[in-house]
C-alpha cells in the first residue's frame, strides 16, 4: 500500500490529553464503553478466572475494570500519567499497568496470553504491522486477539458527516476518502487557541487491516459492526434513528493465532 502520505510519527501517546482523557472516561467508561464497546467485547471473548489478557493501549485502564476479577491482565500504554492512573483504579492484584510503545518489541517476557485486546487505540497508531507482530510473539497458539476501531467506513475523522436530504427525509451518512491511507490530527480542546493537545489518527481501509493479520499469522474468526444504542427526539428523529441503525459506530475483528 501506498504509505507516501504518512510521515512518521514517533510519539502517539496520549501523554498531552491524559488528564483530559480520564476526565472523559472515568472509573466505569464513557457512554460507548458501557452501552456497547465493554458488553459485547466480553461477550465476544469469553474470559475466565484462568483466562489471560493483554490489553495494547490500555488507556487509565477501563478493560482492566471489566473483567472477571480473577483474571490475570497487563495492560501497556505509552502514556506514563495513564499508566499511572490505571494503577490507582486497579481493583485486584491480579493485574499489572506497563509503560510500553507497543510499535516497538515488548519488555514483557511472558509469551502466552490466552487473549490480546486493543480498544479504540490501534487508529492512533502509526506502525500497525508491528503492533501484529509484536501481538503474535505474545499470544499462546490458538489465542484470541479482539480489535475495536472507530468504524473504518463511516467514522474517518474529517472524513466522513452526516447529511440530511430534506427531499427524501433521509438522513445520510458522507465519505469523502476511503481508499487512500491518512494521518489525521485531532485536536483535544477545540475552540482554545493557548492550549494544542493534538493525537494522531491513523486510517486505512478494511482491506488492509484484514491483509496484514493474515500475512502476520492470524486467522480472521469473526467481524462484528456495532450501531449506537442511543434514540433520538425532536423533529428530525425518525430520520436520525433509522441512519442510527443503519451505519455503525465501531467493528470488531476477532483473530485468532
Ligand atoms: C483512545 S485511547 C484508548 C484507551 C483505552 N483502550 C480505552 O478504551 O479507554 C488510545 C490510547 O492509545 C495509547 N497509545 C497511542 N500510541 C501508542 C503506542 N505506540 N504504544 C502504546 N500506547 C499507545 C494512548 O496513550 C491512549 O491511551
Amino acid at each position: 500500500m501506498n504509505k507516501s502520505n504518512i510521515r512518521e510519527n514517533k510519539n502517539t501517546s496520549w501523554e498531552n490529553s491524559a488528564n483530559k482523557y480520564h476526565k472523559i472516561v472515568g472509573e466505569d467508561g464513557h457512554y460507548y464503553h458501557k452501552e456497547v464497546i465493554l458488553p459485547k467485547a466480553l461477550e465476544l471473548l469469553d474470559i475466565k478466572d484462568n483466562s489471560s489478557i493483554l490489553d495494547l493501549g490500555c488507556g487509565q485502564g477501563i478493560f482492566a475494570r471489566a473483567i472477571p476479577k480473577n483474571a490475570f491482565y497487563v495492560g501497556l500504554d505509552a502514556s506514563k500519567s495513564l499508566i499511572k492512573k490505571a494503577k490507582e483504579l486497579s481493583l485486584t492484584h491480579s493485574t499489572d499497568f506497563i509503560l510500553q510503545d507497543v510499535t516497538k518489541p515488548f519488555s514483557l517476557q511472558k509469551k502466552d496470553f490466552s487473549h490480546c485486546v486493543i480498544i479504540l487505540a490501534l487508529q492512533n497508531m502509526q506502525d500497525t504491522v508491528s503492533v501484529f507482530k509484536n501481538v503474535h510473539s505474545h499470544l499462546a497458539s490458538g489465542g484470541e486477539f479482539l480489535i475495536v476501531l472507530n468504524h473504518p467506513v463511516f467514522r474517518i475523522p474529517k472524513q466522513t458527516a452526516w447529511g440530511i436530504d430534506e427531499t427524501n427525509k433521509i438522513q445520510y451518512r458522507k465519505i469523502n476518502k476511503y481508499m487512500t491511507p491518512l494521518k489525521i490530527p485531532i485536536d483535544m480542546s477545540p475552540g482554545n487557541s493557548a492550549k494544542k493537545d493534538i493525537t494522531w489518527s491513523f486510517h486505512y481501509p478494511i482491506s488492509y487491516y484484514i491483509n496484514k493479520l493474515s500475512s502476520n499469522g492470524f486467522r480472521i474468526k469473526n467481524i462484528e459492526e456495532w450501531v449506537s444504542n442511543k434514540t433520538s427526539a425532536g423533529k428530525h428523529a425518525r430520520m436520525e434513528n433509522k441512519a442510527r441503525e443503519e451505519f455503525p459506530m465501531f467493528m470488531a475483528i476477532v483473530a485468532s493465532k
